[in-house]
């Protein structure tokens, strides 16, 4: 039972709302979402018409400043970038520290973290306008850079240094892929894809990496560090990190005999802990829009690519099963995006470790995005409120009599 006077703040009653199921924390006009209908809008945008026509580095553009640019804005907006996507040599050494095993997501929110002790004008907030799009551009620039070193980190491999002939997309690549010994061909294919991949992840709203940066920021805190807070939300299993454990529970079952009813069967059962990994979602009901899009999205990557991957079939199985038993359909329980995304990310040559760090290079535009928006509504600290329910007041007990 609750105290209903715990329940009183200064300004009338505390709403208890745990994982903020129900409670708006902010005004925003970066995305719309329609959890009911599926609808996902960037910037008024429908997912559906960007993730076909547009190009990541476009969507980031649009995301930040409102708006879809001109030509001449994207070439601005590109070659600011490009100058910014050598990271300093002493980046380096923080990341030698790391041991080959270290997962790529934490070194992510180290490096980036660490980008403020190199621009530590990032720390005032009262930046002027042109100093806080530097900081973005810095960021926009500078992370994929981070995100390959991670990769190449964990094989025990050389850096590579961006090449900034190279859109956004293919610098990336080349950095994760060119070895100094051999050549490396950047297949358009491979491209196309993975700017679908990024348009589709590049903002979802209040999600929990995305509150995290806003609140982390709310308090006056660097965009560096905001989104250092933010890649850390997103390392969790039950959001970003969904993508590496789907692949790891396809793999478990089909190392198990590829009996996938076997899986949905534990799915189901309360007094086991095992969830199906990329299904459900907090906001969608009905589907995900960008599930759908994702799916025939590897459809199609997996044809061009000409990879077989028996990890797709068992998806599919699983897929087809969860939706027409009961208990998901009571639930609405359906394939949400990083259901098929680890899919793609897999024929790509994209490594599962790297999955999540995928994501974040993705949900960067949306993670400034909304970084910049809070500051620019001058919002208050974020300071959630509770309802306490421990002991009454009570005397300190020495300790020879407890
Ligand atoms: N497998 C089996 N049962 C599930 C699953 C699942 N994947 N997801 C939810 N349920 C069940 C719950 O056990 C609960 O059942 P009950 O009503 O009988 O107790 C009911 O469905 C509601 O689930 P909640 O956990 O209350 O829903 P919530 O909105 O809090 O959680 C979440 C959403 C975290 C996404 C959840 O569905 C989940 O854990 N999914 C698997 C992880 C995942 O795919 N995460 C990626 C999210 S998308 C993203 O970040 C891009």
């Amino acid at each position: 039972a609750i105290d209903i006077n715990n329940l009183r703040s200064e300004s009338g009653y505390i709403t208890l709302d745990s994982g903020y199921k129900n409670t708006g924390a902010t005004e925003s006009a970066i995305t719309f979402l329609d959890g009911e209908e599926g609808i996902l809008r960037y910037r008024g945008y429908p997912i559906e018409q960007l993730a076909e026509q547009s190009s990541f580095i476009e969507v980031a553009y649009l995301l930040i400043y409102g708006k879809l640019p001109t030509v001449e804005e994207l070439e601005v907006f590109t070659n600011e970038i490009k100058i910014h996507t050598l990271v300093n040599e002493d980046m380096r050494k923080i990341l030698d520290g790391f041991p080959s095993t270290a997962h790529p997501m934490g070194i992510l929110s180290a490096l980036i973290s660490s980008l403020t002790a190199f621009y530590p004008e990032s720390l005032n907030p009262n930046q002027s306008k042109e100093e806080a799009n530097l900081t973005i551009i810095r960021l926009m620039a500078k992370l994929p850079t981070i995100a390959a070193w991670s990769y190449k980190n964990s094989i025990g491999h050389p850096v590579n240094y961006p090449k900034n002939k190279l859109d956004y997309c293919s610098n990336f690549l080349h950095m994760m892929f060119a070895y100094p010994t051999e050549d490396y061909q950047i297949d358009p294919v491979v491209v196309k894809a993975l700017n679908k991949l990024l348009i589709l992840h590049a903002d979802h709203e209040q999600n929990c990496s995305t509150s995290t940066v806003r609140l982390v920021g709310s308090a006056n805190a660097s965009l560096y560090s905001s989104v250092s807070a933010g890649i850390s939300a997103l390392w969790g299993p039950l959001h970003g990190g969904a993508n590496q454990a789907v692949i790891e529970m396809l793999e478990q079952i089909k190392a198990d005999g590829g009996d996938s009813k076997k899986f949905i069967a534990k799915a189901k059962d309360k007094d086991d802990p095992f969830r199906l990994m990329g299904f459900g979602h907090r906001v969608y009901k009905n589907f995900d829009p960008r599930a759908t899009i994702i799916k025939k999205a590897a459809d199609e990557v997996l044809t061009a690519l000409g990879v077989k991957d028996p990890i797709l079939d068992i998806a599919k199985e699983l897929e087809e099963a969860a939706l027409t038993d009961q208990y998901f359909v009571d639930r609405k329980l359906y394939p949400n995006v990083d259901f098929y995304s680890g899919i793609i990310y897999r024929a790509l040559g994209i490594p599962t470790d790297m999955f999540t760090v995928m994501f974040a290079l993705g949900r960067l535009p949306g993670w400034i995005a909304q970084w910049k928006e809070m500051r620019e509504q001058k919002e208050p600290i974020g300071r959630p409120r509770q309802v306490y329910v421990g002991e009454k007041e009570r005397n300190y007990i020495p300790m020879n009599e407890r």
